[in-house]
């Protein structure tokens, strides 16, 4: 097992004074950290992200990628693009994405297929909404969505980070508790290692309402590899808890 990964999702917040006062306070506060760190930024700032991330420990990230090459795809950001400017990690499927943008699991599955062969890790995000929770499909559902990246990505698998985030704790205040979160871990964790004997390194990561306080808890669990964070990414001082919680 690698060590543990903690990406801030900004979604679409932010300006070019906002970032840099936030990036400026994470690293005035960041000690040397334990964990892997990246802030997964709206396209329009890689540029100034990276160049004020530049020699810090911290990653830079997209939050969607095109399944498609290159071509007449108005208003799509290809995986080569992304590389060009320093993109090591881009989200693919988040569920804000699947639920206004009609992406399915086959449209995340090559999404995350352009991004390998770019050589940049894609998130790969799975969960249940609250209606799939309490009809009691969470495991069907968490599982199809990998599935089908696994069918396309098996050969290198291994290279990909899983998100789990309940659709029903993003941005609700209301998080899965430890052991909700570490129940579905263990299910993607297993359809991993089925998948790939090296599935051992896979980082899944749970996303969904991790702040400051119940970071610790969460991360605690055995198959919580990390964070995917939203709302707490915004803010230096929760961020850094955050970070500091992933040991
Ligand atoms: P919140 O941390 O704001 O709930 O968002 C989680 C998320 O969607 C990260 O991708």
């Amino acid at each position: 097992m690698t060590g543990k990964l903690i990406a801030g999702n900004w979604k679409m917040n932010g300006g070019l004074a906002a970032n840099e006062l936030l990036i400026k306070a994470v690293l005035a506060g960041l000690q040397t950290p334990a964990c892997e760190v990246a802030v997964c930024v709206p396209a329009p700032y890689l540029a100034q992200t990276r160049a004020l991330l530049a020699g810090s420990p911290i990653d830079v990230g997209a939050q969607d990628v095109s399944g498609h090459d290159s071509g007449a795809f108005t208003g799509e950001i290809s995986a080569a693009m992304l590389k060009e400017f320093g993109v090591r990690y881009v989200i693919v499927g988040h569920s804000e994405r699947r639920q206004h943008h009609g992406e399915t699991d086959a449209g995340v599955a090559d999404k995350a297929a352009k991004a390998l062969a770019a050589g940049i890790t894609p998130i790969v995000c799975v969960g249940e909404t609250l209606a799939q929770r309490e009809a009691g499909s969470t495991e069907a559902v968490v599982k199809r969505q990998l599935a089908a990246v696994i069918h396309a990505n098996g050969h290198c698998i291994s290279e990909i980070v899983v998100a789990y985030e309940p659709v029903w704790a993003i941005g609700t205040g209301q998080t899965a508790s430890p052991e909700q979160a570490q129940q579905v871990h263990a299910v993607l964790r297993a359809q991993l290692k089925a998948a790939s004997a090296q599935a051992r390194r896979i980082q899944i990561l749970y996303g969904g309402s991790m702040n400051a306080a119940n970071a610790a808890r969460l991360l605690g669990q055995s198959d919580i590899d990390g964070g995917l964070i939203g709302g707490a990414s915004l803010k230096a001082a929760d961020f850094l808890a955050i970070i500091s919680a992933a040991v």
